[in-house]
């Protein structure tokens, strides 16, 4: 048998020993590791390119102290959630984007990538692999984590000779402690998360520590988290810590264009389809922070993050409030989303991906 079938068999038999639920506190989840049983590896190397790969027993991974990702940060993640129906079958939200956003990424990082097939067939593997680690319906959702590692030994700073592509996953629940609860930021204005010309754009590891200054200060004052502003005017909107921002006014809903320094999110671009399904008006362009003082609504887009409404920014010490009413667009997007992510509406779009 291939290594593949033998994935396909070790997957299909985990799915028959644990047919059941894992032994999880599902009213407890919150985003934080749970691990599972399986991950799954495949390893590029100049001559063989990606070798079929593996599962294996969920563990730590040997690197050598010379990997290029632990010394020069050559790595990539993403993010893909799955949600199981009421019927048990298992459903992916737009895995292909993932892909390809993944594609992106390593063309900018110097790394080669798996195809999309490749991609989408193991994220597959993995979860089926891991289902009783799904959450029943309605109490959460597996959070899958690709990574694309430059796992081969290199000194001098270069491209890594040799590459890993590895899937883990962990149920999660809401991302933020404050729940479902709107979200305190503050506009940040000493610390950048990203420059032009830089990695902003790109699923990156490397641009996820640095903000932790700046959310740690935050946090600390009481926030949940910081607005990052654009490093050349410290003006424009950029992106919260992990995940996209939106400004509506007067129904029109805006977000800050796709330049290079913001993060292509999936849940961004999928609420700006379903917006303007919707018949909102969405502008994507530069957005001036001052339009955070009159907007009605102020939300926040990510896989892990989903759609979560802002209860206040504070801008130079003025905090501002919005309401947030049961009626408020934000809440009609993340219902929308979320009810197809979860099966719970027909998706129109294609989007969901049944395993
Ligand atoms: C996601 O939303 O999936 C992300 O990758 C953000 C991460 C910081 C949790």
């Amino acid at each position: 048998a291939t290594s593949l079938q033998h994935a396909c068999e070790t997957a299909t038999d985990a799915n028959r020993v644990y047919a059941d639920y894992a032994n999880v506190n599902w009213d407890e989840l919150a985003f934080g590791l749970i691990p599972t049983d399986y991950m799954y590896i495949m390893n590029y190397s100049q001559d063989e390119k990606f070798s079929q790969g593996e599962l294996h027993r969920y563990g730590n991974v040997e690197l050598s102290p010379s990997a290029g990702v632990l010394n020069y940060g050559q790595g990539l993640f993403e993010g893909l959630k799955t949600y199981r129906k009421e019927d048990g079958r298992l459903l992916l939200f737009r895995p292909e984007q993932n892909a390809l956003r993944m594609q992106m990424g390593a063309e900018r990082m110097c790394m080669p990538a798996p195809s999309t097939d490749q991609f989408v067939n193991t994220v597959k593997q993995t979860v089926l692999a891991n289902r009783r680690w799904v959450p029943p319906p309605g109490k959460g959702s597996l959070y899958v984590r690709p990574l694309l590692i430059g796992s081969g030994p290199i000194l001098g700073l270069a491209p890594a000779p040799e590459y890993t592509f590895l899937i883990y996953a962990s149920p999660v629940g809401n991302y933020f402690k404050e729940g479902m609860a709107p979200l305190n930021l503050l506009v940040e204005h000493d610390y950048h998360r990203a420059t032009p010309g830089g990695t902003g754009g790109v699923k990156t590891i490397s641009n996820y520590a640095p903000v932790l200054k700046a959310q740690t200060l935050a946090k600390k004052k009481g926030y949940s988290d910081v607005i990052f502003l654009d490093s050349v005017n410290k003006r424009n909107l950029e992106e919260v810590s992990s995940c996209n921002i939106f400004v509506v006014k007067d129904s029109v809903i805006s977000t800050p264009s796709l330049d290079g320094t913001i993060l292509a999110g999936i849940t961004r671009k999928s609420i700006i389809e379903i917006a303007s399904e919707y018949g909102y008006q969405v502008e994507e362009r530069p957005v001036p922070v001052e339009e955070l003082l009159d907007a009605d609504e102020v939300f926040c887009t990510g896989t892990a993050v989903v759609v979560a409404p802002v209860g206040s920014i504070t801008y130079h010490g003025k905090k501002v409030e919005y309401e947030i009413g049961g009626k408020s667009i934000s809440r009609q997007l993340y219902s929308a989303l979320t009810s197809i992510q979860m099966g719970l509406a027909e998706d129109k779009m294609g989007w969901t991906v049944v395993i």
